[in-house]
């Protein structure tokens, strides 16, 4: 899932910053070794690595239920983060490359982050954005389907955030950032569910809500019980919405 431009880029720069979460787990963060299994294959010499470990962020329900609270969360993350990558920067000569997970452009923040660390000003920092492929456009690969229906509009959103993009309408509805899948009331939508896509625990589930729940809650444990983590993304179809048939 690498295009042949990041590879460029990738063999361009003098160092990566590389992000850690598995300190507070204590288990090491897969993302990480996924990380450096593509640079050893694709680098030919070993890379300098600015490992900087993810800064802590708050994630309990009880203190992240409102939007609000959600967005404080982040918020602070963000600053943290941009406060590790600015340290990383500064002890590193050269370009730096940050290896994003699919494409920046979907729930990533690596853009933003750079983009207020080189609003401190402390370093003068120039940002090249490498087109990736997402999720998004693998999951639509993998079951060889348009993602909406000819000319029709396409809704991208986040589990939280599901109940709203169904209130409004919407009937086309890829959704990501998943800590649980929960559609009631959606019994008769189609579902086409894809879960750690691109990697070998990868796991594809479609059908009609109702009818293949039971079998995307199966998939999705044999992915985190064979990849150590599950990430999954699904887009969701109205029962009335026409046929996605593309001329
Ligand atoms: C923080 S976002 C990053 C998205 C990423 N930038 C992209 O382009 O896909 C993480 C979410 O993306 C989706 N995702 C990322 N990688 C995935 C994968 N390999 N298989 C399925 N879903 C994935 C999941 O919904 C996951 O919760």
């Amino acid at each position: 899932m690498v295009t042949v431009e990041a590879l460029e880029a990738m063999r361009s720069v003098e160092f990566f910053v590389v992000s850690d979460k598995s300190p507070r787990g204590g288990m090491p963060d897969p993302l990480v070794a996924a990380r450096g299994r593509l640079l050893d294959v694709h680098l030919g010499h070993e890379p300098a690595v600015a490992r900087i470990e993810d800064p802590a962020r708050e994630r309990r329900p009880e203190r992240t239920g409102t939007q609000a609270e959600y967005e404080a969360a982040v918020e602070a993350w963000h600053e943290a983060r941009s406060m590790a990558y600015e340290e990383a920067l500064l002890a590193y000569e050269g370009d730096a490359g940050f290896l994003v997970w699919g494409d920046p452009a979907f729930y990533d923040s690596t853009i933003r982050i750079l983009e207020r660390v080189a609003r401190r000003g402390s370093l003068e920092l120039k940002i090249d954005v490498i087109a990736g492929i997402s999720s998004v456009q693998l999951l639509a690969a993998r079951h060889r389907i348009v993602l909406h229906e000819v000319g029709q509009p396409l809704h991208v959103t986040t589990g939280r955030r599901l109940r709203e993009a169904v209130a409004q309408g919407q009937d086309n509805i890829v959704v990501m950032l998943n800590r649980v899948i929960d559609l009631p009331g959606l019994d008769d939508w189609q579902i086409w569910w894809g879960g750690n896509l691109g990697n070998p625990s990868e796991e594809l589930v479609a059908g009609r809500v109702a009818d293949v729940m039971p079998e995307i809650e199966a998939a999705r444990a044999r992915a985190r019980v064979a990849a150590g983590w599950v990430m999954d993304i699904y887009l969701l179809r109205a029962p009335d919405a026409p046929a996605a048939v593309e001329a």
